[in-house]
C-alpha cells in the first residue's frame, strides 16, 4: 500500500465533489475529503470506507492560507503526500453587475480563484518532489459569460488561465495541470439556482435538457468520470486542456 497515491478533492462533502472522492477512491486512491466544515465530510468519507477505499475528512476554508497550509499538512501526514489535486470548492453569488456588492464579488473570486492558487501552491512541492502530479480545476460553460454571473464567470475564465499557466510551470516536474468546465450538473448549486430564480428545480432540469444535443442534464458522476481520466497515469501528456463536459460542444 506504500505505492498508494494520495489525492485532495476540494468541496467534496457534497455534489460533483463527492461524486469524484468516490470516484478516484474506487480507483486506488487514498483520498482527502476537503470541505470548509469537517463535520460535513462524514458522509463522503464513510461511502469510501464502506466501499472498501481509504478515506480523511479535512475541514478548511480554502481561501484561508493558513488553514490551506495546515489542511495539506494534515494530509501529508496522515494519508501521504498528496500528488492530485482536484480543486473543486465554490459558492455562487449571483446577481446582476449594477447590483453586485464587493462581497459578492470577493467571495466567488476567493473560493475559486485564491482557493485554487492556494491548495495548488501548497501540494506542488510533494507532486514536483516525486516527478508526478495531476490537478484538475473545475472552470464551467459559464466562463464563456452568463447573465447574473459576473463575479463567477471571471472565476471560471480565470482559472482556464490559470491551468494553462501551471500546465507550462509545472510540466517539466511530471506534473499536468487541465480544467474540466461542466454544463448543467443536477446538485445542491443548480438546485439553489432554481430556488433563486422561483422555479421548480425539475422543471429548470428539463428545460436545461430540451437545449442541450444529448438531451440530458448532468450527474456529478459524469465530471467524477473525466477527473478520473484526466488524474489517470495514461493522460500523462494530456495537459493545460479545458475539457468542456456538457452533452455537447461549447467552446
Ligand atoms: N453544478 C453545476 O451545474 C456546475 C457547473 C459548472 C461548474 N460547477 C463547479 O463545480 C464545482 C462543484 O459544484 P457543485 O455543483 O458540486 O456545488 P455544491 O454547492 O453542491 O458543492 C460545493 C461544495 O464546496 C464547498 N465549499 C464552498 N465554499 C468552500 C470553501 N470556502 N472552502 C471549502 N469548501 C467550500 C461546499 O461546502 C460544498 O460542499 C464548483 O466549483 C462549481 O462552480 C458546477
Amino acid at each position: 500500500m506504500s505505492e498508494q497515491r494520495v489525492a485532495i478533492v476540494t468541496g467534496a462533502a457534497r455534489g460533483i465533489g463527492a461524486a469524484t472522492a468516490r470516484r478516484l477512491a474506487a480507483d486506488g486512491l487514498a483520498v482527502a475529503v476537503v470541505d470548509i466544515d469537517e463535520s460535513a465530510t462524514s458522509a463522503t468519507v464513510a461511502a469510501i470506507a464502506d466501499a472498501g477505499g481509504r478515506a480523511l475528512g479535512v475541514g478548511a476554508d480554502v481561501s484561508d492560507r493558513a488553514q490551506v497550509a495546515a489542511a495539506v499538512e494534515r494530509v501529508a501526514a496522515e494519508l501521504g503526500a498528496p500528488t492530485v489535486l482536484v480543486n473543486n470548492a465554490g459558492v455562487l453569488r449571483d446577481n446582476l453587475l449594477f447590483k453586485m456588492s464587493d462581497a459578492d464579488w470577493d467571495t466567488v473570486l476567493g473560493v475559486h480563484l485564491r482557493g485554487a492558487f492556494l491548495f495548488s501552491q501548497a501540494t506542488q512541492q510533494h507532486m514536483v518532489e516525486q516527478q508526478w502530479g495531476r490537478i484538475v480545476n473545475l472552470s464551467s460553460i459559464s466562463a464563456l459569460g452568463n447573465r447574473g454571473q459576473a463575479n463567477y464567470a471571471a472565476a471560471k475564465a480565470g482559472l482556464q488561465g490559470f491551468t494553462k499557466t501551471l500546465a507550462i510551470e509545472l510540466g517539466p516536474f511530471g506534473v499536468t495541470v487541465n480544467a474540466v468546465a461542466p454544463g448543467f450538473i443536477v446538485t445542491d448549486m443548480t438546485a439553489a439556482t432554481a430556488t433563486r430564480m422561483k422555479v421548480d428545480f425539475e422543471a429548470l432540469q428539463k428545460h436545461a435538457a430540451a437545449e442541450i444535443p444529448v438531451r440530458r442534464v448532468g450527474r456529478p458522476e459524469d465530471i467524477a468520470h473525466t477527473i478520473s481520466f484526466l488524474a489517470s497515469a495514461g493522460a500523462s501528456f494530456v495537459s493545460g486542456q479545458v475539457l468542456y463536459v456538457a452533452g455537447g460542444p461549447k467552446d
